[in-house]
């Protein structure tokens, strides 16, 4: 039980009708196009694991998100919530399911309602489940505030949200979002609108949320110099797939897909012995609207190939728990480095 998957995905497709114009529609005819928001993702995530989502705007971050928390239906593959179908939590137990997967926004200025105090706001998802009494409630409001580094709750407790600062806010989101202890949590941006100074602290209290409550929480950000602090694996999206999954470290110290490589190099490395030279990315991201022929990177990548241009590189190992699609690395799991016996299926380890 203590390492069963919370949430395990394969082959996860999200695509959205783009709706034709008639000309369109009279000119070149055949069936709609779809915006392949997320095409063909594939991941496990573990209790108290926290995997980073990375990726530039519009890669389909927040929609793999929202399809998680069943607020977007996949178009195929399959998404399971403790070893059962999604659809059919959604179909048949759509209550145990919200409680048990919860999602904090980006700002904490506007998602906290600044008619309600402190107390009520973390209480109100116990309310709304009708869970426990009054006192109960209070009770545990109080302990969550406290979990979340808000010390003495009760003084805390009759405060309204613009008594407080952006980082309060963000602890007063997160612990509503815990109260329910839920099993799964996405954070998207949590810290983008927070103030430098206060972004550690909301960080480590993410990661006290992961060890001490073993919830599993995916971590989405544009900013990888953070996300590699917090995250046990990270996961770098390019236009709806997964492009590269490792430990944080590996994708910090040797990323091995070419957007990686170019993603990391804008990362400030302090020690100027370390300091990488940015490899050149020409252009911009390609419309994610239709199939690529090949490898969606290909346009912009310095390393191009022909084989890229017609070949779509499928996500496979290139070092024990490290996976990258990428056509440089078509080679064997010896010349990857993976020894005879050790599990190399990058979307399982850990
Ligand atoms: N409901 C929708 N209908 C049509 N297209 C959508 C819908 N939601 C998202 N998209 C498109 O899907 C793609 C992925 O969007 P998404 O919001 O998931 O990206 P993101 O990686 O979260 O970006 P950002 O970093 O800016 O938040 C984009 O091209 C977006 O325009
Ligand atoms: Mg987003």
């Amino acid at each position: 039980m203590a390492d069963r998957v919370i949430i395990s995905v394969r082959d996860l497709r999200v695509w959205f009708p783009v709706r034709r114009t008639f000309v369109d529609a009279v000119l070149r005819g055949g069936s709609g196009r779809f915006l392949r928001a997320v095409d063909g993702v594939s991941f496990d995530l573990r209790p108290g694991e926290i995997l980073g989502l990375a990726g530039e705007s519009g890669c389909g971050k927040s929609t793999l998100a929202m399809t998680l928390l069943g607020l977007n239906r996949p178009t195929a593959g399959r998404v399971e919530f403790l070893g059962e179908d999604l659809t059919t939590w959604i179909a048949t137990k759509p209550d145990t399911f919200r409680r048990s997967a919860q999602l904090v926004f980006q700002d904490p200025y506007e998602s906290l309602n600044p008619r309600f105090t402190v107390g009520q706001t973390v209480e109100e998802p116990l309310v709304i489940h009708g869970l426990d009494d009054a006192t109960g409630r209070r009770r545990c409001a109080a302990e969550t505030l406290e979990l979340a580094g808000l010390t003495p709750a009760r003084q805390f407790l009759p405060l309204y949200p613009h008594q407080l600062s952006g980082g309060q806010r963000q602890r007063i989101a997160l612990a509503r979002a815990v109260v329910l202890r839920p099993r799964f949590l996405v954070t998207d941006e949590p810290v983008s609108m927070l103030d430098v100074s206060v972004r550690a602290g909301i960080l480590r209290l993410l990661k006290s949320f992961a060890r001490d409550l073993g919830v599993a929480i995916l971590y989405i950000s544009h900013d990888l110099s953070t996300m590699r602090h917090i995250s046990d694996r990270i996961a770098v999206m390019y236009l709806g797939r997964i492009v590269e999954l490792a430990a944080a470290d590996a994708i910090v110290s040797r990323p091995r897909h070419p957007y990686t490589q170019a993603l990391m190099a804008s990362v400030p490395i302090p020690d100027p012995a370390r300091r990488r030279v940015p490899p050149r990315i020409d252009g911009s991201i390609p419309s994610p609207i239709g199939e690529f022929a090949g490898c969606a990177f290909a346009s912009r990548c310095p390393h191009v190939m022909d084989v890229c241009r017609h070949t779509v590189p499928a996500l496979r190992p290139v070092g024990a728990g490290h996976a990258a699609a990428c056509h440089l690395h078509d080679v064997t799991p010896a010349e990857a480095g993976i020894s005879k016996g050790e599990t190399n299926d990058p979307v399982v380890q850990r």
